[in-house]
């Protein structure tokens, strides 16, 4: 039946009638707020790049997960700035680390919020890269795969609810998951980067993190953002060695592939709406070029109804708010 019998306005003509038949929802439960965690200070540090995101001592830290959890988001992402860089990335694994205090910190005094942790080197190498490398400057997959398992269990032993490998090594969820099940951690989830892209809009995280490679680039870990058929095979990849849930990042160009993740894995799927696409809306809005509620919840909802059951993202916090 086409027009005029079918009218599609009909049931678009009241916020009522539009909710009652909205199709995608986004709620809070859904979303992950990424904190940066820096040592040796006891204060909020802006990232120029990232207006609105601070990093965060680790009393601030505390504080800013018990605002999110008011605010009813389940999790916290902890990536974690290291006092001291060196070229194994020792600070990753080390149980006095930042991510380590700050989940233990957390846990402490918020046992029910989840707590989450960046399993990779990139923050606490001198080179900047996600692995250890070698002479001839490539990045030693299997090398890194020990040290990424060491970080994992000690993150665990820290209290981390799931750990979340962004490294891209190859096998580096079997790895996780066969020393965290031999430590006793048989219960805590990898929240694995399935599908990570070499991507432009990591720029300000980098900023943030301190992490910008000191030579070469990502391109011989991270997936070439040309490729939708090998996310694919990423992720039923790291369903085939355990992970719990699959991410594709950066959300926003990669939409289809978080169709066709989850269309693929069918398990839950996470979309990281990274640091670069954070930082566009943000500039448009303060330019007065977008009105900065709008955009965002409708990019977020986009991100949902592509398929992501989580969303990784700096808005968090403020979606939150407007959607109470
Ligand atoms: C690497 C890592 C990166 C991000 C999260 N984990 C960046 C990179 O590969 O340089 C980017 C997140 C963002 O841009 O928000 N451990």
């Amino acid at each position: 039946m086409a027009f005029p019998a079918t009218r599609m306005r009909r049931l678009r003509r009241s916020g009522l009638l539009r909710g009652m038949v909205r199709e995608t929802e986004l709620t809070p439960a859904h979303l992950v707020q990424p904190l940066f965690v820096e040592l040796g200070t006891d204060q909020r540090t802006p990232i120029a790049a990232m207006p609105g995101v601070d990093r965060l001592s680790i009393s601030h830290a505390v504080e800013e997960a018990a605002a999110v959890h008011d605010l009813g988001i389940p999790a916290v992402l902890l990536f974690g700035i290291p006092s001291h860089k060196d070229e194994q990335g020792s600070g990753a694994y080390d149980d006095e680390g930042v991510v380590q205090l700050a989940t233990r910190a957390i846990k402490e005094s918020l046992p029910d919020v989840v707590v989450i942790c960046d399993v990779c080197l990139c923050e606490y190498t001198s080179h900047g890269h996600c692995g250890v490398v070698r002479e001839d400057g490539a990045v030693d997959n299997d090398v890194t795969l020990e040290v990424l398992a060491k970080t994992a269990i000690s993150q665990a032993a820290a209290g981390a609810d799931a750990v979340a490998p962004s490294d891209m090594m190859d096998g580096r969820v079997g790895a996780l998951r066969s020393q965290l099940d031999a430590e006793g951690y048989s219960e805590t989830p990898i929240v694995a980067y399935s599908a990570k892209f070499a991507s432009a809009f990591y720029g300000p995280f980098r900023e943030a993190a301190e992490s910008t490679p000191a030579f070469g680039d990502r391109r011989a870990y991270q997936m070439d953002p040309a490729n939708a058929d090998e996310a694919v095979r990423e992720a039923l990849l790291d369903v085939e060695e355990g992970a719990d849930v699959v991410m594709v990042k950066p959300a926003l160009p990669y939409l289809d592939v978080v169709r066709r993740v989850k269309e693929a894995t069918r398990v839950p799927v996470a979309a990281y709406n990274v640091s670069g696409e954070y930082s566009m809306v943000k500039a448009a809005a303060a330019a007065g070029q977008l009105d900065e509620r709008a955009a965002v919840l409708e990019a977020l909802t986009g991100i949902r109804r592509a398929g992501a059951d989580v969303v990784v993202t700096y808005h968090a916090r403020d979606a939150a708010e407007w959607l109470r």
